[in-house]
């Protein structure tokens, strides 16, 4: 379709131009109702975005352009097993990796049966690690575990395993390792036995510049140490589409569990590629973060747009970017066990939506994916807040909280909540000249009261939605996660673009592959550019 000159685009523009002169402030006088008319719940999650630039008459506007993109079709496709991915000819299946039981309805191959299958091997494969009953090639027991991966076979796992490191395995210490700056691998590898340390390869193509090298150097620490290649059989493991890749490295194919060609990187949490998070938290916590995910998949399923969250999210991102002109959004999470969350919807937002070009290959007719950025929201405050206040930049904020605190100390969980809400509430709300004016005046007057005061007013009017959790458990993060998949995927559909493909991380690929040899070699720099020759020069300067 043409979106832009759609039916619903242009009565979405319509209504966004009636809407532009109203401040937040009014809208929220204007309609009592507004906060019951403008947000959701789902189990334990409330998604309140009544602070969001929209009135309730703005969601049957934005559910129709939803309905003129199809969603409803595309949905069917993916849960069908259909390639919905066709720049990379794959189909898009890894909402079938959160099925607790199987068949997965409407796809074309059955594929839960091999699900099920690898599911039982982590489980079997992470108790025994758990129980100490998984020894290493000296007799001892494994006590560390390493999971060497980046992107999506690192981000997903971390996240996670750190939002629930309340219920982690007391003693067994579960690492992460993504960096090619040997400044990550080496000091853990200080703080680590051989004897006792099992290495996870996670790389759904086992060919990433990356992790291969780090496993290497992984490799090469465990032989030195114990001396015989023996050892890599009870120390390396490997999360893979390419078994027979892990197979060449020397992992034994018993310790090799598979993902597939259907399961994008960003989105393998759910897959082998969640073994370290399994091993960290145990099998049953894995299953309820599965469940969660699956009953949101119920949920976008089923619901109707107009009280379907990751539909209603979706449009209002669209909203947002397409409509008020935002480039980024900031998602600001006010609680600490979430502090990897940004980069993980970094990843799961950008590297889908970060395209420019539309499913048919032509140009898209509108902006798509905003920058996502973000940090922990209180800390956050003391930083970069003053320019989301005053900067005059119109930036939509995702707050996160999470009522139960997993780490109780006195009068903090309840500070943490109250700074949460407060800073949605004066982003909205701001403060008027009036208002400042009139603090202001208990205490100063005249010239110097007038000086100040443009200094002390807030404009207000910045949108933001809060997605407040009962707890951080499995099951609201299951949910939590799989919210922001399907956002991203309603947001594919509309803006026309394959969400599932990542052209875009191969140019780089490529041209670091032709600089490696000539920073130890200036004869092979010679067909580079001035500026890479000349970068070139002075790190061989300083590498000798
Ligand atoms: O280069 C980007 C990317 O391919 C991501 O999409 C992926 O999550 C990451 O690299 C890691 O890839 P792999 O799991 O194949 O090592």
């Amino acid at each position: 379709m043409n979106l832009t000159a759609s039916t619903a685009w242009k009565a979405i523009e319509a209504h966004g131009k009636s809407l532009a002169p109203v401040h937040l402030r009014e809208m929220f006088t204007r309609d009592p109702g507004r906060v019951s008319s403008l947000s959701l719940r789902f189990d334990g999650i409330l998604y309140d975005f009544s602070k969001q630039r929209v009135e309730p008459a703005t969601l049957p506007l934005l559910t129709a352009l939803a309905r003129e993109a199809r969603l409803d079709e595309w949905t069917a496709r993916m849960f069908g097993g259909e390639k919905i991915n066709a720049s990379e000819g794959r189909e898009v299946l890894h909402v079938a990796l959160r099925r607790l039981s199987g068949p997965f309805p409407g796809s074309a191959c059955d594929v839960m049966p091999q699900v099920l299958a690898t599911r039982q091997r982590m489980v079997a494969f992470a108790e025994r690690l758990r129980s100490g009953q998984a020894l290493g090639f000296t007799g001892l027991p494994i006590r560390s575990v390493v999971n060497i991966g980046i992107g999506g076979s690192d981000l997903g796992p971390k996240m996670v395993g750190y939002a629930l490191r309340a219920i982690s395995h007391p003693t067994l210490g579960v690492h992460y390792v993504s960096n090619l700056d040997g400044a990550q691998l080496a000091p853990l590898l200080q703080t680590l036995d051989p004897r006792t340390t099992m290495f996870l390869v996670a790389s759904k193509t086992f060919t990433t510049q990356e992790t291969m090298l780090n496993a290497q150097t992984a490799r090469d620490w465990l032989l030195s140490n114990l001396g015989d290649p023996a050892a890599i059989g009870k120390h390396f493991a490997a999360l893979t589409a390419k078994p027979e890749r892990a197979g060449e490295f020397g992992i034994a194919e018993e310790a090799i569990f598979p993902l597939w060609d259907w399961v994008g990187g960003r989105f393998s949490l759910w897959s082998a590629v969640g073994l370290a998070l399994m091993i960290a938290i145990g099998p049953q916590a894995f299953a309820d973060l599965l469940a969660g995910a699956e009953r949101m998949d119920e949920h976008f399923c089923n619901a109707p747009y107009e009280r379907n969250l990751p539909v209603i999210m979706a449009l209002l991102g669209i909203w947002n970017t397409n409509f008020l002109g935002a480039t980024s959004n900031a998602v600001l999470p006010y609680n600490e066990s979430l502090k990897y969350l940004p980069s993980f919807l970094q990843q799961l937002e950008m590297e889908s939506n970060g395209k420019a070009v539309g499913r048919d290959g032509q140009p898209l007719a509108c902006a798509s994916n905003p920058i996502v950025w973000g940090e922990l929201g209180n800390n956050g405050q003391h930083a970069f807040f003053q320019l989301l206040h005053q900067g005059g930049r119109l930036v939509p904020c995702d707050f996160i909280a999470a009522v139960r605190s997993d780490f109780p100390l006195p009068g903090h969980q309840e500070a943490l909540l109250a700074n949460c809400f407060a800073q949605s509430a004066a982003l909205a709300f701001g403060k008027t000249s009036d208002e400042a004016r009139a603090e202001l005046s208990r205490s100063m007057h005249g010239t110097e009261l007038e000086e100040l005061l443009p200094h002390k007013v807030f404009p207000g009017n910045q949108p933001s939605s809060t997605l407040l959790l009962s707890r951080l458990d499995p099951q609201n993060i299951g949910a939590l996660i799989a919210l922001y998949e399907h956002k991203v995927f309603v947001q594919g559909v509309i803006w026309g673009l394959n969400s599932f493909d990542q052209w875009g991380v191969e140019l780089g690929k490529a041209v670091a592959n032709s600089i490696l040899p000539a920073i130890g070699d200036a004869n092979l720099a010679a067909n580079l550019d001035q500026s890479t020759q000349d970068l070139l020069t002075f790190s061989r300067q300083h590498l000798s």
